[in-house]
């Protein structure tokens, strides 16, 4: 807990380094100055059910509540719960959509989406998305889901994503996207976990020039779930490659179809034609949906958001963050197969009425001009993307940026990781001109919506900080005792409070959410990661301090990479850590013991690589596998990861601390011999 890794030049900035919010954002900000921030923040804290429930006002409940937030921390004063607005009863999709309608956008431009290929895009307005919904809603109601039911959906990202995440929100029906890059033993882990006997999916897509055979591993994916004995009613296949371009070198998927389960997306929608399918009233506590994110025990850890606190939070965290105004094109490049892509491409924009670009593809293809092209294109006004992106764009020439108009661009925000200043000031020199605001938004799966961001017209940014907490948030550094820091210094990151957007349990596993969240130090919520708080009470992120490593902004766990390469029957036993990398900010680098006889050839360390892909997916195969005759470990058989992260990290010099607790130290000799290059 103790094991702080700070990635990036995190000293004191010189006074230069600190950007006000640029001018032309001040004057018809939400908020306007860091006195209005105070102010506003005094009030949440002070206040919170007040607070909130004027955030409340804004929206639609069918059944109102006086209820404010309840909860508990301290798993030693009883079970650990949060709750916001008992009682009421609303519907997040109804607010995104009739709500909006019924204020006149029905013919604003909802989604607008760019296929894989540039030439590919469509676009839907609210009034359009609503019939999309409606329809889908019916659909699944026609295959028996009900409120309460899972749908798992593995799509690419198109508009039927966010309709199908919508339509299940209509119906009170649980949705769980799985990111169409994960494999089918994901996929197929979790289904089972979720209980979802739908699945909505493509025939296949695009990656660039890579194929993406999404049918046939969906259908893996059910194979196994039926072999588990799993029920699955139905499997809804949406025929996406038919109208999109096929990149030139690439072969088109083959799509098998399975009579007994599968349905076409289209002629689905088409046999409900005329069917009604109202509004669900949800409870507050309903689930909305699962996502499944890395535990660093191994399995993925299913977070549950429900129903009317996560919409109010991320209707307001969108609002204040982003800045939202009526004549924004706002995108977000992240993916709905992860936590931005529910908060920030779905549900927050559309509840605030936004325009939101989606993006299929890839920033780098066919060039990596792409995303300027697109903000030239769509004349986005708000983009929000990774700091993995950046670092891999930055690497190329400033014409592929500057040759693209960007005068739209108002607010540039990040997320997924630390932003290292470079990157920052990249974006703010480069991409935005000195024009905009750069927001590095901190937050996780788990906090639903933002919770340490700095909002673009109050608060002053310094590149690398995440700066102050979003309103209604009370963040804590704690030692290792459980003791909270005053004043400057740095600590384990925690919560003091709830706020409404933050999940509620561990699907199927409640003992697992208070055992991760809240018992290493009672009385708060445990982010996992190391934070640093300065002179001016801003917080600098630092990374995690547990056994999860950060890939291109997503988290993955040592411990599941682990399993996988062991499935292997060449190996005894595999540690792996993060690496350092420029682009991606981390990379697995695994060793591996051997059976006896057996040698790290290139063809084991392909078929390594080959199971990873397989069992979690492309993002978590080890970029570095190196043959480790033996790990070094204490007398009680506990790897010590801290040496072989330095033999990763490839420091020669690097203190590696007390080695005298090592069974056999001779080993550190040999790893460090037999450490291959790194490319
Ligand atoms: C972890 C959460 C939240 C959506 C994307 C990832 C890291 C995220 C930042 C940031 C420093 C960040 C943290 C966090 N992280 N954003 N702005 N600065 N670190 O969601 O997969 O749940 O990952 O990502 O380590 O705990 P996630």
């Amino acid at each position: 807990m103790s094991d702080y890794k700070v990635h990036f030049d995190l000293n004191v900035l010189p006074a230069e380094d600190i950007f006000e919010p640029p001018a032309p954002l001040l004057a018809g900000a939400h908020v306007r100055g860091l006195p209005n921030y105070y102010e506003l923040y005094k009030e949440s804290i002070n206040n919170p059910d007040r607070f909130w429930k004027t955030v409340a006002s804004q929206l639609y409940f069918e059944t109102d509540s006086d209820r404010g937030l309840e909860y508990n921390f301290d798993h030693r004063k009883g079970d650990v719960f949060i709750r916001f607005m008992s009682g009421a009863r609303s519907n997040i999709a109804y607010n995104c959509l009739e709500r909006n309608i019924a204020k006149g956008l029905g013919s604003k431009v909802a989604l607008k989406w760019e296929g894989n290929e540039p030439a590919d895009s469509s676009q839907v307005t609210y009034q359009e998305l609503l019939d999309k919904v409606v329809a889908f809603s019916a659909v699944l109601r026609s295959k028996g889901v009900r409120k309460g039911d899972t749908v798992a959906i593995y799509l690419p990202m198109i508009i039927e994503l966010p309709v199908a995440m919508l339509a299940c929100a209509r119906i009170g029906t649980i949705h769980t996207v799985v990111f169409a890059g994960f494999s089918s033993d994901s996929l197929a882990t979790r289904i089972l976990q979720a209980k979802a006997k739908v699945l909505v999916t493509a025939d296949g897509c695009f990656r660039g020039n890579k194929p993406i055979h999404l049918k046939m591993l969906a259908d893996q994916a059910v194979g196994i779930c039926l072999n588990e004995g799993h029920r699955m009613d139905s499997v809804i296949v949406l025929e996406h490659l038919k109208r999109v371009t096929v990149p030139a070198k690439a072969k088109v998927p083959e799509v098998l179809i399975n009579k007994d389960l599968d349905v076409f997306w289209d002629q689905a929608v088409d046999s409900v034609r005329g069917v009604e399918s109202p509004v669900e009233w949800n409870e507050a506590e309903d689930p909305l949906f699962i996502l499944y994110t890395s535990g660093s025990t191994g399995a993925p850890k299913g977070i549950v958001h429900t129903t009317i606190g996560y919409m109010v939070y991320t209707y307001l965290t969108t609002k204040l963050s982003f800045d939202a105004q009526p004549d924004d094109i706002y995108w977000c490049t992240a993916d709905c197969g992860w936590i931005t892509g529910h908060s920030y491409v779905t549900y927050g924009p559309l509840l605030n009425g936004m325009t939101v670009v989606i993006h299929e593809g890839v920033p780098t293809y066919p060039d990596p001009s792409r995303m300027w092209e697109m903000v030239e294109k769509y004349k986005v006004t708000k983009l929000y993307t990774a700091p993995t992106a950046v670092r891999a764009l930055m690497a190329f020439s400033k014409d592929l940026v500057t040759k693209h108009d960007r005068s739209s661009l108002k607010i540039i925000g990040t997320v997924g990781e630390p932003i290292n200043p470079s990157a920052w000031k990249w974006l703010y020199h480069v991409v935005g001109e000195d024009k905009c605001a750069v927001v590095d938004t901190y937050w996780q799966t788990e906090t639903g919506g933002h919770v340490i961001v700095p909002l673009p017209g109050a608060t002053p940014t310094k590149p690398g900080a995440a700066t102050l907490p979003f309103l209604g948030v009370e963040p804590a550094l704690v030692d290792h005792r459980g003791a909270a820091l005053e004043g400057p210094g740095e600590g384990n990151l925690c919560m003091a409070r709830a706020w409404p957007g933050m999940m509620r349990t561990v699907y199927g596993d409640h003992s697992r959410f208070v055992k991760t969240f809240f018992s290493s130090f009672p009385g708060y919520y445990f982010t996992g990661d190391g934070a640093r708080r300065d002179d001016d009470s801003y917080y600098w992120i630092t990374g995690r301090v547990d056994d999860l490593m950060n890939v291109s902004g997503h988290l993955l766990s040592t411990a599941e990479i682990e399993s996988a390469l062991v499935l292997h029957p060449d190996v005894v036993e595999a540690a792996v850590v993060a690496a350092p990398h420029d682009i991606k900010g981390q990379f697995p680098y695994a060793f591996v013991s051997l059976v006896n006889g057996k040698s790290l050839t290139d063809t084991l360390i392909a078929q390594l690589k080959a199971t990873v892909r397989e069992k979690i997916g492309a993002l978590a195969m080890p970029d570095i596998i190196q043959e480790a005759p033996g790990l070094p470990k204490t007398r009680s058989g506990k790897i010590t990861r801290r040496i072989l992260r330095k033999i990763a990290e490839g420091d020669k010099g690097a203190d590696l601390g007390d080695t005298t607790t090592l069974i056999d130290q001779s080993v550190i000799v040999q790893l460090w011999s037999t450490r291959p290059a790194v490319k």
